[in-house]
């Protein structure tokens, strides 16, 4: 974290303030995003569950639909991650879901810009990937459509 440009550290802070916000009362693992457009302006989100266990909705995902459709027409430029399993310590940094790693790539593929992806569990490590194609290789997107 003492390594991060100030704006980075703001940004994960963020992400750090939605962890209390996330409704995870089946899984107690909770998640928090925010995103930061090219702009500057941060939208954030929270994982928010329900009882029929497929609705649940990612935190990184709430995040990015909040920008999207606030600021449609401004590339998102980061996003941090961060997590709180309120049954254990994780230390190392959780990585997003394949389903959301698949909606970043479509707010990518929609701005034809890279996001960088921040993640930070517990402790104090943060990875930084400079785009989730890091992550999601060969992706599909729509230049296939
Ligand atoms: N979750 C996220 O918010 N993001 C992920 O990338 C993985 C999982 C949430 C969904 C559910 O509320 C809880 O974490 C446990 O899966």
């Amino acid at each position: 974290m003492e390594e991060m440009s100030n704006d980075d550290r703001q940004l994960m802070l963020s992400a750090i303030a939605q962890l209390e916000k996330a409704y995870a009362p089946y899984s107690q693992f909770h998640v928090g995003a925010a995103a930061r457009l090219l702009n500057g302006e941060i939208f954030v989100g929270s994982n928010q569950e329900n009882a029929s266990y497929p609705l649940c909705m990612c935190g990184e995902r709430v995040a990015l639909y909040n920008a999207a459709a606030n600021k449609p027409e401004i590339p998102i430029e980061s996003l941090a991650i961060t997590i709180k399993n309120q049954k254990s310590i994780i230390d190392k940094p959780v990585s997003p879901c394949g389903a959301c790693r698949q909606v970043i790539s479509e707010y990518e593929f929609r701005h034809n810009h890279k996001i960088r992806i921040l993640l930070k569990s517990d402790g104090d490590e943060v990875y930084e990937l400079d785009s989730v194609a890091d992550i999601l290789p060969l992706g599909f997107n729509g230049s296939f459509l």
